[in-house]
């Protein structure tokens, strides 16, 4: 209270009620969708949303890209190490929580890049945050090149660094030339970026990012979370696709999109895996995966490496819906990645189209807005995957053109 009888105390509940107040009036306030998924049906679901019981709806926007999360091998050798070592890991990897499905997986993943060494986390987010913000500490002075466009948790780590960053235009090879010229050799270099940018469906070129790290004497970090079991001949991402995996210093992936289940973890020689475990937090200080997670992960990283008929027909769905909606006039972003994005433009709209697939045709894809993209380039963003027919493609797109229609909305150029 102030001397003169005013209230100064800070009002929280004002404050949080006015931050969601801002999210409602730009039109990005998320709602998240209750659904629940039908194993060995994907991509059939059940919404409970708003409806007198669970509805029936077709999944457009999962990240589980092959369907493994619903693959009998993962679902088997889950229910085994269920049965076997029970639930949980029971502590940190240096506390009693190293189990033998943990070393068996790194092993796995070191051998899928051709790389020494891997190291489990609890998610994509966490490998990156953690790795990036160690690395930059362990090397003084360290500068991150990064990317315009890389995910936020990469963002994370470079801020919790608290090191020099430079970022460059996305994918702007003369842009990260000119930053890294412009720095003393002496300095330690990184350069951070991702193979395919889930968002704008578009794959960096990282064969010349390593020719400018050759040259400049830069490290590499490249996030394959949108790559790993999707590209290559045993799912090594698109630095295996393209024969670039041994020219990067760390790969980093994600368990919990093609592989289906959840973790993250990164690839690189000893001496990195060896730093990363010992000085992350990130790493340390939280409790190892289950071990029914990652028994689950072992069979569906052993099954990809084997076995290439889902990402073959990821990608003749992909190529027939990226066809059927240009065929339509519809705006979809056209690139060389598995992902279909279908730009809107505005927040409010992106929203609107998703409430009405969802509500009237039983198709759920959710709307991405800002921060997630920039403002401007709101969208939808379709995943489609094997196990999604031609048929289901065909409803899409005459769903899509019919609400575009009733909602007087942008045609491709
Ligand atoms: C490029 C990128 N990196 C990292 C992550 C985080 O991975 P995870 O979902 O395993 O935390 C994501 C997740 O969406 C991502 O898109």
């Amino acid at each position: 209270m102030n001397s003169d009888g005013t209230d100064t105390r800070v009002d929280y509940s004002r404050v949080f009620t006015q931050a969601i107040d801002r999210l409602h009036a730009e039109g990005r306030y998320r709602v998240f969708i209750d659904i629940l998924r039908n194993k060995g049906m994907f991509p059939n679901a059940r919404c409970f949303a708003g409806h007198n019981g669970p509805k029936p709806i077709t999944v457009w926007c999962s990240n589980d890209y092959l369907a493994m999360g619903q693959h009998p091998d993962v679902i088997a050798a889950m229910e085994e190490a269920l049965h076997d070592v029970g639930a949980g890991s029971g502590g940190t990897r240096n506390i009693g929580g190293n189990t033998h499905y943990h070393v068996d997986l790194e092993h796995e993943l070191a051998d899928l890049h051709g790389k020494e060494g891997a190291l489990l986390f609890t998610s994509g987010y966490v490998s990156n945050e953690a790795t990036l913000s160690t690395l930059a500490k362990i090397l003084p002075g360290c500068v991150i090149f990064s990317d315009e466009l890389n995910h936020a948790s990469m963002i994370a780590g470079i801020r919790n660094a608290g090191c020099e960053k430079r970022i460059f235009r996305h994918n702007d090879l003369a842009h990260l030339e000119e930053l890294l010229a412009a720095e003393d050799s002496a300095v330690p270099k990184l350069i951070a970026f991702e193979s395919v940018y889930s968002m704008e469906a578009d794959i960096a070129p990282i064969a010349a990012i390593c020719d400018l790290a050759d040259k400049y004497n830069a490290l590499t970090y490249l996030d394959e979370v949108h790559a790993v079991g999707m590209y290559g001949a045993r799912g090594g991402g698109i630095s295996e696709a393209e024969g670039v995996a041994h020219r990067l210093t760390i790969i980093e992936g994600t368990l919990g999109k093609a592989f289906g289940v959840m973790g993250g973890y990164i690839a690189a020689d000893q001496t990195i895996i060896d730093v990363i475990r010992s000085y992350a937090p990130g790493f340390i200080f939280t409790t190892s995966l289950s071990p029914v997670l990652v028994a689950g992960v072992l069979a569906s990283v052993r099954h990809l490496k084997a076995s290439s008929v889902e990402r073959e027909g990821q990608q003749a769905s992909a190529a027939l819906l990226k066809t059927m909606l240009s065929e339509a006039g519809l705006p979809v972003m056209l690139g060389d990645t598995h992902i279909v994005p279908v730009l809107v433009g505005d927040p409010v709209k992106a929203k609107r189209i998703s409430d009405i697939l969802l509500a009237e045709y039983g198709v759920y894809v959710q709307p991405i807005n800002y921060p997630t993209v920039p403002r401007g380039t709101e969208r939808l963003r379709f995943t489609p995957g094997p196990s999604h027919t031609p048929e289901m493609m065909r409803e899409l797109t005459q769903a899509l053109v019919e609400i575009w229609g009733r909602l007087e909305l942008r045609k491709a150029a």
